[in-house]
């Protein structure tokens, strides 16, 4: 195994993703960052030096466990303070596992002004993939504000609420398009910038090639098609997939997913690959990339009109696929046949103080000021609540189908303590929102682990009957799972990775609104906390000397 070392500066640039100038967090001055590439085993380190004038950062590896090393999780206010303007951490830790995963900006709202990258591990010399491909591709699919992240928190925080409304474009490896004359007078908006040319994905006819697919979107639920191409689905957050075609693939905030693609079609004009939002009504246009037959020139468009997507609101379309997503024969990971504990979650929205919030089971989340790793290890237990928050809720006099009649929600710090390798049963519940037939897509994210998805489900969970169609024999394995809209979706994981772990919707919006929770298990296993990770709140005084 080896060390793959990484020395990234973060700085603010102007950038012009969708032709649109506006100010971005780049990683040596890029957005999308650089790709990790790493096999497995390697141990990857990253010097991130914050180059930011006034902002702290913290970076999360979405999908690599941090198994053994719970202080590299890069989650701020749970696993470590924020980098501070100026300085410079460390993270270091193995990637265990082959597979496509994320890195991303895990600091207030900072994800969406354009802090990720894709992080490629592959297998050991030696051994070969379930499937065969002649080249890899990676695609990072985003939507994409005008409006500068803070002026988005802001919004969010403020009475009157100011809700960050729809993305205006959307992106397909840092590239969009937006319409400059809808530009206003004062914003610079270049059509012929190079920056915002489509990408172009170029492909020798007859060669079949794996896409590595992320979503890293704030807000929107996607599709992604290639006009006419199948795709074949084979991997999922770094877990093989049985494979089955669809002519197009949905994808949530914070999935990964490999699909293979044939280059079988008439080789003289090029495709349009296309980008739609689905789950909210959409209003961003079409995101478009160039699926280039190689001769042809690169940037010759398709003769054709680019596909438009499913029905937006067809949530039976989305639910089948995500129904249809299976362990590989052969690769499937049995779970225990029962849990130790389950945890039942209403996801609703809510209002505290005349401010629009989300809350599970009525408690919104609040980070506190110190992160919960130090605080559990040192035992400095007076810094956040000590009440733990609800195990469920009151599921027979509820109503999901109907705007709750008393929207109060309260705010918490408190966290949920796990028996160190128990198991345990997350039900996520989903509810109307605020606003009458109402419902919406949240893809839920756990840090830390794998879970396995024991089903999805319409309506309201039953706890008698359902567990009896629990899927125990082919779960897939993720780490981010959609909740459909009025539905319900079960999951199974091991608390078996000594630490202190986020669980939280991965819309960055809901997250900033309370839509998480945290969990605690094993932490007297930690070993000795690197005292990088402190020198914020109570944990000021444990941090290292300037
Ligand atoms: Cu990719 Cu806590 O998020
Ligand atoms: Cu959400």
């Amino acid at each position: 195994a080896r060390v793959r070392h990484h020395r990234w500066e973060i700085t603010y640039q102007f950038k012009s993703p969708d032709c649109f100038q506006k100010l971005a967090v780049t990683i040596n001055g890029g957005t999308p960052g650089p790709t990790i590439d790493a096999q497995q085993g390697d141990t990857v380190v990253v010097e991130v030096k914050n180059g930011l004038l006034t902002e702290n950062v913290a970076i999360h590896w979405h999908g690599i466990r941090q198994i053994g090393t719970p202080w590299s999780d890069g989650t701020e206010g749970v696993t470590q303070c924020p980098i501070l303007p100026g300085e410079t951490f460390i993270y270091k830790f193995v990637v265990d596992r082959p597979g496509t995963y994320i890195y991303h900006a895990h600091y207030g709202m900072q994800r969406s002004a354009g802090l990720h990258g894709s992080i490629i591990v592959s297998l050991p010399g030696g051994v070969k993939e379930p499937f065969e491909y002649d080249e890899d591709r990676n695609i990072i699919l985003n939507d994409w504000w005008h409006r500068s992240t803070y002026e988005q928190a802001v919004g969010l925080s403020s009475i009157p609420f100011v809700w960050v409304g729809e993305p205006q474009s959307l992106l397909i490896n840092g590239r969009g398009r937006f319409n400059c004359s809808q530009a206003g007078t004062t914003a610079v908006c270049n059509p012929n910038s190079p920056q915002c040319s489509p990408y172009v994905l170029t492909v020798v006819p007859g060669k079949t090639y794996r896409l590595r697919i992320t979503s890293i979107t704030s807000l929107s639920a996607l599709n992604f098609e290639i006009e006419g191409h199948n795709m074949t689905i084979v991997e999922t957050d770094g877990h093989y997939v049985e494979p089955f075609v669809v002519k197009n693939l949905n994808i949530y905030s914070g999935e990964t997913y490999s699909v293979l693609v044939k280059a079988d079609r008439d080789p003289s004009r090029n495709y349009w690959a296309a980008l739609n939002v689905v789950s909210r009504r959409p209003t961003t246009p079409t995101g478009l990339a160039v699926f280039n037959y190689y001769p042809n020139h690169p940037s010759r468009s398709p003769p054709t009109a680019p596909p438009t997507g499913p029905l937006w609101n067809d949530t039976d379309y989305r639910l089948d696929q995500s129904l249809r997503i299976r362990a590989r024969r052969g690769y499937a990971v049995p779970p225990p046949r029962t849990a130790d504990r389950v945890i039942t979650f209403l996801n609703t929205q809510n209002r505290i103080n005349n401010r629009t919030r989300w809350a599970v089971n009525n408690v919104s989340f609040t980070l506190p000021h110190t992160p919960y790793l130090v605080t559990l290890k040192q035992g400095l237990l007076h810094a956040f609540s000590q009440e733990p928050p609800p195990e469920t809720y009151d599921y027979q006099n509820y109503d999901i189908y109907a705007v709750a009649r008393n929207p109060n929600a309260t705010s918490s710090d408190g966290i949920y303590r796990l028996e160190f390798d128990s198991t345990v049963d997350l039900v996520l519940q989903n509810a109307n929102t605020m606003n009458p037939n109402n419902s919406e897509t949240h893809p839920w994210h756990l840090h830390g682990h794998d879970f396995w998805v024991l089903g999805y489900g319409k309506g309201v969970f039953d706890p008698e009957k359902d567990p009896k169609n629990y899927n125990l024999m082919d779960p897939i394995m993720k780490n981010t799972v959609p909740l459909h809209p009025f539905g319900w979706t079960a999951i199974r994981f091991r608390a078996d990775n000594p630490g202190v772990w986020a669980f939280h919707c991965h819309i960055e919006s809901h997250f900033f609104m309370g839509m998480g929770v945290v969990f605690e298990e094993g932490v007297d296993r930690v070993g000795r906390l690197p005292t990088s990770i402190m020198g914020c709140g109570h944990a000021k005084v444990l941090g290292r000397k300037p």
